[in-house]
């Protein structure tokens, strides 16, 4: 039974990074622009891994929920919608245009926003440009974050059909109470329903995710909602910190009318979650994502092959560089990252007058590359193998550790502690040390020192 240390997590808790990224998205700079992230993808061509992973960003939702920390509109009219299809289109076609077809395509991803509720045919018509632009691995992965509030049996035949085979259904809560405070309506389709139904169509790492921290939630309230969940019999289930940025995210003032649950009611629902998903034989995957055992992320874990990027984990096998498309997409590749405009309208502009519409990116030199890796494997895998980074790097062992001016002093504080353990050039990540994995990676992040952006708290 998982028992958190309350004087640990306070002793850690922290602001810091989240490490979606290495670089974080805050040290992006805008003099790299259309032509920097044209150079990067061609050499992205040169470059490992060579399988190629597309993002799709769709920035449109029915209703707005007050909680949510996404880049998305409502209200926009259906011919809005289809003139940022036929921009987003135009990107694709584009950017394809330099990515070699040599290069296997094993993983689209859609997110936004509600992709499930714009018009099937829209997506259908994305998809097509996709297929005629791209070369698909035999095996490929094709994932779409859905609203079940507008998902129904209908579209996910339509999406089956497609060649979609994983899906995402973002829950939060079960409660009416909650939903209704946060504005969100309920699923169209019961949940158990709805994925009993792709399971039998075909879909596979069939996810759900949960918020914690909401409005009128309780321990017992969520510990209801956990249970539901997991009595659905999804393949992966997410249960996300609510993080209240409300001076950024301005419409999440919202919620304070009603008051939130404390730090201390949080970490209960956080211990809670994790015991009854271990306890329906789920493993944990970081510390809030489980999948069962038979699940190709807990294979990953267990393989130390678990990656990540702003789409959430993947496994190493699978995922290529990432080349997004649509506003505030992001695209990860082996030596940038380029982000396009956020407001549909400057993205549509930008797209329309020269294909692309990157707002700002970085460059990674050698070290920032060897940072990225350290920080992944800390943040997936728990394991850092120093030898085994340098030989990838073809680098030196000093190298490698003089990239983040390394000495044990810096990590002494986490093996008192019994966090962490380092012998042989091999780091690992120990007890209860998965939860304050944030932290642990701010030792290897040399940029923490220039104070740039703010951060949320680690734990
Ligand atoms: C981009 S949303 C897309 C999901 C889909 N539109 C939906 O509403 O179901 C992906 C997930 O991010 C999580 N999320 C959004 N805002 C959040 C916040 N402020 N704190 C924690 N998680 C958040 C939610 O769990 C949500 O399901
Ligand atoms: S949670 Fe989903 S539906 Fe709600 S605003 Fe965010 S992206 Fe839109």
């Amino acid at each position: 039974m998982l028992q958190l240390d309350r004087n640990l997590l306070d002793k850690y808790n922290i602001a810091g990074p989240r490490y979606t990224s290495y670089p974080p998205a805050n040290h992006f700079k805008e003099e790299y622009g259309n032509e920097q992230y044209r150079t990067s993808v061609i050499q992205s061509n040169d470059e490992d891994p060579q399988r190629v992973s597309v993002y799709v960003h769709i920035p449109f939702c029915p209703q707005l929920c007050t909680f949510c920390g996404c880049t998305t509109y409502t209200g926009m009219g259906q011919n809005v919608i289809e003139e940022y299809v036929d921009v987003l289109i135009q990107e694709i076609e584009t950017v394809s245009k330099d990515i070699s077809k040599d290069r296997k395509l094993t993983q689209v991803h859609w997110g936004g926003g509600t992709p499930n509720a714009i018009d099937v045919k829209l997506i259908r018509k994305v998809t097509d440009v996709i297929k005629a632009n791209f070369n698909f691995a035999e095996h490929y992965e094709m994932a779409m974050e859905c609203s079940p509030a507008y998902l129904d049996f209908d579209m996910v035949d339509a999406l089956r059909e497609m060649g979609f085979n994983r899906i995402s259904l973002g829950i939060q809560d079960f409660k009416k109470e909650v939903l209704s405070a946060i504005n969100r309506r309920p699923a169209k389709v019961p949940v158990p329903e709805m994925v009993a139904y792709l399971r039998k169509i075909g879909f596979t790492g069939i996810n759900l995710d949960l918020v914690y921290g909401l409005p009128f939630q309780t321990v017992d309230s969520f510990k209801e909602t956990v249970a539901e969940a997991l009595a659905a019999n999804p393949d992966r289930l997410v249960t996300f910190s609510y993080a209240h940025v409300p001076t950024v995210i301005r419409r999440q003032r919202m919620l304070e009318q009603y008051g939130l649950p404390g730090p201390n009611e949080k970490i209960t629902m956080l211990e809670d979650a994790y015991n009854m998903a271990l306890e329906a034989g789920y493993v944990a995957i970081g510390m809030d994502h489980f999948a069962r055992a038979s699940d190709e992320f807990a294979i990953a874990l267990k393989e130390r092959k678990l990656h990540r990027n702003f789409q959430g984990y993947c496994t190493r096998e699978t995922t290529g560089q990432v080349y997004a498309f649509g506003t505030s997409g992001i695209s990860q590749l082996f030596n940038a990252y380029s982000q396009n405009e956020k407001t549909i309208k400057k993205y549509m502009e930008r797209v329309r007058e020269s294909g692309r519409a990157v707002v700002r990116g970085y460059q990674l030199n050698k070290n920032e590359q060897i940072i990225r890796q350290v920080i992944n494997e800390v943040m997936c895998n728990y394991y850092v193998n120093f030898k085994e980074i340098a030989q990838s790097f073809n680098a030196s062992l000093d190298e490698v550790y003089s990239a983040f001016n390394f000495s044990v002093e810096k990590i002494q504080h986490f093996i008192d502690d019994e966090l962490l353990k380092f012998e042989n050039d091999v780091l690992q990540v120990i007890g209860q040390g998965r939860f304050v994995v944030r932290n642990i990676a701010m030792v290897f992040d040399p940029l923490l020192a220039k104070k740039i952006g703010s951060y949320s708290k680690t734990v």
